[in-house]
């Protein structure tokens, strides 16, 4: 666990406001992140991430709030504190025409890395992602995978103390996606403070110490993995596989029994938040027995994002 309680906080957004025309895309945004924690900004898509990330690295102005960067406010955009973020953009920002070790060249110099240096910090990021065999050979020859995997590079140029990583495997196969993993994971132990957008639920699980859930615009949980679980309010997910596809009216059945959570139908499978993993078990058992309704296999799991988030909004993380 990287998250300590007495490490200075890095990041703090203070009440951020954005809105493009009528529609408020960030509504009162507040949270903070302490140095050397690993930070996922959970939420479907159109929830404000992204959004909330331009904010952070100047590319936005936010309509109201404030946004501090080591304790001091970050005003303009040319703020040399700036300096010590780093952003791996949603959108891939690459010159096709230009070879890998180019395109860095470039990254670093528009972000300020001493001339002298760049060759040195080039080679580096490109070894930290494995891309030294490729480094002479055009993006345009890439694949998507590679292109992350360089996305990545060019935003550790400057070795920059906080990444912001927005949705950095979106459209990856799935050996560069594992890569990109491994990286990050590496970034993590060498002390980095990382902040990281995704609606891959399995993606926080597997990086992250806290996690930030973001819908329409607002925080709606803050908090560390296990204890959004047991916020959840679910002492387990149940799947139950029936005998006979679900009937129309078994979901306000089961809903009915007290300390029932959500409920979602799919055919014949039935997952079912409990309160309690015992009692929660027995009372659905009991009540598909009692209304005849033929069980095939039943299992219990700690409840994953994907149902904390549904817990928590009503929607599903995907589809929202
Ligand atoms: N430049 C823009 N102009 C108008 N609307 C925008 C713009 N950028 C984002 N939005 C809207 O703001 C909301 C949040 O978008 P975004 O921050 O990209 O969400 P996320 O990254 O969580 O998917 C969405 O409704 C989106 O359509
Ligand atoms: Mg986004």
């Amino acid at each position: 666990m990287n998250s300590d309680p007495s490490a200075p906080v890095l990041l703090a957004a203070r009440n951020l406001v954005r809105r493009f025309g009528g529609r408020t895309a960030v509504d009162g945004v507040s949270f903070e992140v302490r140095a050397g924690e690993s930070v996922g900004l959970l939420g479907p898509n159109g929830a404000g991430k992204t959004t909330t990330f331009s904010m952070i690295t100047g590319l936005l102005r936010p309509d109201s709030g404030e946004l501090l960067l080591g304790g001091a406010a970050l005003v303009s955009d040319t703020d040399p504190i700036k300096r010590r973020l780093g952003l791996v953009p949603q959108d891939l920002a690459l010159y096709e025409e230009l070879d890998a070790r180019r395109n860095l060249g470039f990254f670093a110099a528009i972000q300020g890395v001493e001339r002298s240096r760049i060759p040195e910090a080039v080679r580096s990021a490109l070894e930290f992602v494995g891309l030294s065999d490729r480094a002479d050979d055009r993006v345009g020859t890439f694949s998507g995978g590679m292109k992350r995997r360089l996305n990545l590079a060019a935003a550790l140029l400057h070795d920059p103390d906080i990444l912001l990583l927005d949705e950095p495997t979106v459209g990856v196969d799935p050996q560069s996606r594992n890569a990109i993993f491994d990286n990050i994971a590496e970034l993590r132990r060498r002390g980095k403070t990382l902040l990281y957008t995704t609606h891959y639920m399995e993606e926080v699980e597997r990086l992250c110490d806290r996690v930030i859930i973001i819908d329409r615009g607002r925080i709606v949980a803050d908090d560390s993995l296990a204890r959004l679980r047991h916020r959840a309010g679910a002492g387990a997910e149940l799947r139950v596989e029936l005998e006979e596809p679900a009937h129309g009216t078994l979901a306000g059945t089961l809903g009915a029994i007290p300390g029932i959570g959500t409920v979602r139908i799919d055919g014949r499978t039935v997952n079912v938040m409990v309160g309690s993993l015992v009692g929660g078990s027995a009372a659905v058992l009991l009540r598909l027995e009692e209304a005849g309704i033929g069980v095939r296999s039943f299992s219990a799991e700690p409840p994953d994002l994907e149902a904390v988030f549904l817990q928590l909004t009503g929607r599903s993380l995907r589809d929202a």
